[in-house]
């Protein structure tokens, strides 16, 4: 088949606090392939706050200008994109309503949200899915997923994308990206744990869907933050130590001690989260899975698995996606750093 209108690929643009992630995806023989993909990734500012630092608090003539960046310095040629809504200003949930036919559903779910969605629903742009019929005998109740996200945050994600030059397909939850990119269709209750620059998110998923989450407000601008005060020395600096010697064990490691209490912190609200869900749904989580680009620290995974005493795995975002071989050796660092962005692009192929 000719292709008359351009490029088939989709983009996955995960604009995060850290820095601005774009996966470009193909299908190539109903296989994922990646195209290309490129990164954008903030200063720290030091008259910032660690804790403030954020792509998205800049004016969005300058996240326009980022993304423009990354696109061509990645000679990235796709124009259709699906971008990512952070946890922090979405709201999900999984209600339970009597078994009816999917019309009546449609009719009934917006009432039945007003219970549910903290902001006014004139305010929100509403999403749901059917996950199931649970139950039987006389009363069946069907599961739904229920997404809302603020009408002024698409806007603004709208008016971003079209100032790229880029048509925005769709806007999807951040959570929503990494179960597609993680788990396919594996059904098994999952706890996934995203380590980005500003937070910490964890969410349990069963059958597909979140079923809970919980964003805790630790994340690694805050380890960089610690090295820096308790070494005296520059946030650049702490930043490269903290890439550097990460979390290994061995005397020589100065950071260690700064690191260990934030890092410990992470791990109990990761089990907090997790005893939560199976207190409340009588289900155990089967496996966890880290994501995000403290992943990559020496040592993080090894550490994280001692202090949750459980067993914890790095999640593969590129598990079926196919790659150029010479990707291989880096592809384990950019599975965690793009793991939002690639399922993003996965979306729509
Ligand atoms: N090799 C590495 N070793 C240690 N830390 C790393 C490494 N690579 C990245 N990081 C840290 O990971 C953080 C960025 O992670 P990520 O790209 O997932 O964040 P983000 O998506 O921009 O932020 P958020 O998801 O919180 O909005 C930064 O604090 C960065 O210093
Ligand atoms: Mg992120």
């Amino acid at each position: 088949m000719f292709n008359l209108f351009g490029s088939k690929s989709k983009l996955g643009i995960d604009i995060g606090t850290a820095s601005i992630k774009v996966v470009e995806l193909e299908n190539n023989n109903n296989r994922f392939a990646l195209k290309n993909y490129g990164l954008f990734e903030m200063k720290s500012d030091k008259n910032t706050p660690a804790g403030e630092q954020s792509i998205l608090k800049l004016p969005d003539s300058e996240i326009i200008w980022g993304i423009k960046e990354v696109l061509k310095k990645s000679k990235i040629s796709g124009r259709e994109v699906i971008a990512s809504i952070p946890a922090f200003s979405t709201f999900a949930t999984v209600i339970k309503m009597p078994y009816l036919s999917e019309d009546e559903l449609a009719k009934a779910i917006p009432f039945e949200a007003r219970k549910y969605v903290p902001i006014p629903l004139e305010e929100v742009v509403l999403d749901w899915s059917i996950i199931g019929v649970v139950g039987e005998g006389a009363r069946p109740t069907v599961e739904i997923f229920l997404a809302a996200v603020p009408k002024d945050e698409t806007a603004r994600y709208q008016s971003i994308m079209a100032g790229a030059g880029l048509n925005l397909k769709a806007l999807e939850l951040e959570n929503s990206a990494l179960i597609r990119a993680l788990l396919g269709n594996d059904l098994a209750p999952t706890a996934i744990v995203n380590i980005g620059g500003r937070s910490t998110s964890i969410v349990v998923v069963s059958k597909g869907y979140e079923r809970l989450s919980h964003n805790y407000e630790v994340g690694g601008f805050e380890i960089t933050k610690s090295i820096s005060r308790s070494l005296n020395i520059s946030l650049d600096k702490a930043d490269d130590l903290k890439k550097c010697l990460g979390m290994k064990q061995a005397d020589e490691n100065i950071i260690n001690e700064a690191m260990s209490t934030l890092i410990d912190m992470m791990a109990f609200e990761t089990k907090k989260t997790i005893s939560s869900f199976e207190n409340s749904q009588n289900e155990k989580v089967a496996r966890i899975l880290l994501v995000g680009g403290m992943v990559n620290m020496p040592n993080f995974l090894n550490y994280f698995k001692q202090k949750l005493g459980q067993e914890v795995f790095a999640g593969n975002a590129f598990a079926r996606i196919v790659y150029p071989q010479g990707l291989a050796p880096a592809i384990g660092e950019l599975a965690s750093t793009f793991a939002v962005a690639a399922g993003l692009a996965m979306r729509d192929i």
